[in-house]
Order: C-alpha cells, then structure tokens, then sequence
C-alpha cells in the first residue's frame, strides 16, 4: 500500500478508489493512509442484498473507513461477481474522471505487482531484526491467509531472495490453489523474478464453506485456539 500510494501521489491524483469485501482490511487501510495524504478515498465494498438494501452501520473496519470519511459504495456479491472488481473500479473512475476528479485505482488487496513490494519489504524488515536480535528466533516456515494473493506473492519472492529461505504456506480463503499460482505468477513476471510461483510458495484450498463463512466446528476452534494462546 505504501508503493501504491506513493505512485498515486506522484500521479497527481486528488483521490484513490479501492475494492474489496465488507471488511476488508486493506479497504480500511487505504482509508486512513489516503486520510494522511489529503486524498480523497472511494471504497467499493461487497456484502449481502440485505446489507446493501438496509445501512450496514458503523460495524468493525465500517466504522473506521466511516469516521475517516471515506466514500462508500454497497455492492452485492453477486453484482461484484457478475460486474467483476476490474470493471467496477473503472467504472467509478469514469464517472469521477468525469467530475473533473483525478482518481488512482488501487486493485482488490493492492495486490499488483508494484503493490507486492510491501511484503518484499516486509521481509527485509523481518531478516533486519533477525540479524540485529538476540538470535533466539528461528524460524523456517510462514503460514498467512490468501485472499487476494499480493502478501504471499512478497512474501515467497522476497524469503526465496533473501538469506530467510522460509518456506511460504498459504491458505486461499476465495479462490482455487491453481487460480492463485497462475496469478501470483503473473505478478511475479510483473517484477521480471524469473521465478516460478509453484517453486516458491504451497498454497492450500481452506475455502471451506466460502468466503466468511464459518462451520460451527471452525469457531470452536478460533475460540479455543484463542483461549489457548
Ligand atoms: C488479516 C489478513 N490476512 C491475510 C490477508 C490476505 O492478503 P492478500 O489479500 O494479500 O492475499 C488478508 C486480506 O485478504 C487479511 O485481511
């Protein structure tokens, strides 16, 4: 995010627009970093038929993005996912270019490939303090989430280049291992790594029952990892 901003300050945009579901962290960050940067942000975010009928309040990052004043926009899951998040951000950015705004797109997780800079750097911080702490931690694995695919793309291309090696284990919380292999590659040739994303990442299906959808048994287990911890 930090790279994508910086490009959309040295575009000249007087505003961002970004993309993502309704509680997306990354939504809430744009929010605040556009907020230090005096630019105007523009959230697409997506949720049920009932919560864009009637407000979905001032819940989790909602409220944030709210108290920040950013500007949001409701869309179903399934316009999003009939309309697609390329052409929805587009479309926004039209109708401001058409105000005579100047508006930046930052994708679905500012997950491209100048966006993946920020885990790579996230590494580099990590092998920094590794080498200047006590030596007492030692790892050889990194496990994270998968949603949008920029943080394991950083993440495996910045381990893989630098003396960490650990290996990335991600699990996809949306989409298929195959779709993310496929487009983490594409961001990876973005950056001209030379590298093949398969080689450098395992990435495993916890779709489970969909996107922020839970079974029973899996909060139980939240819970008691939670307690545990
Ligand atoms: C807490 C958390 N972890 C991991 C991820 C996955 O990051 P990415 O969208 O870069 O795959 C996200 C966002 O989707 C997240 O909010």
């Amino acid at each position: 995010l930090e790279f994508l901003m910086a490009d959309a300050v040295a575009q000249g945009a007087d505003c961002v627009i970004t993309i993502g579901g309704i509680q997306s962290n990354h939504c809430r960050a744009t929010a605040v970093t556009a907020k230090y940067l005096n630019l105007d942000c523009y959230l697409i975010l997506r949720t049920s038929k009932v919560l864009v009928d009637q407000d979905p309040g001032l819940t989790g990052n909602l409220l944030v993005e709210r108290l920040v004043g950013a500007h949001i926009d409701l869309i179903s899951k399934e316009e999003y996912a009939k309309i697609g998040s390329e052409s929805l951000t587009n479309l926004l950015k039209e109708k401001l270019l058409n105000e005579g705004r100047r508006p930046y797109v930052i994708p679905v997780g500012g997950s491209n490939s100048l966006g993946t800079w920020g885990y790579i750097e996230a590494i580099r911080e990590i092998e920094q303090q590794l080498q200047t702490g006590t030596g007492e931690i030692k790892f050889d694995d990194i496990v994270v989430a998968c949603g949008s695919g920029g943080t394991i793309a950083g993440l495996s291309l910045g381990s893989w280049l630098s003396t960490l090696k650990a290996k990335v284990h991600a699990f996809s919380v949306c989409d298929d291992p195959d779709y993310f292999y496929d487009f983490i590659q594409g961001l990876l040739n973005g950056l001209e790594a030379g590298v093949d994303s398969r080689d450098i990442v395992n990435i495993h299906n916890a779709k489970g029952l969909g996107y922020a959808i839970n079974t029973s048994e899996e909060l139980k287990f939240v819970k008691e990892v939670a307690a545990a911890t």
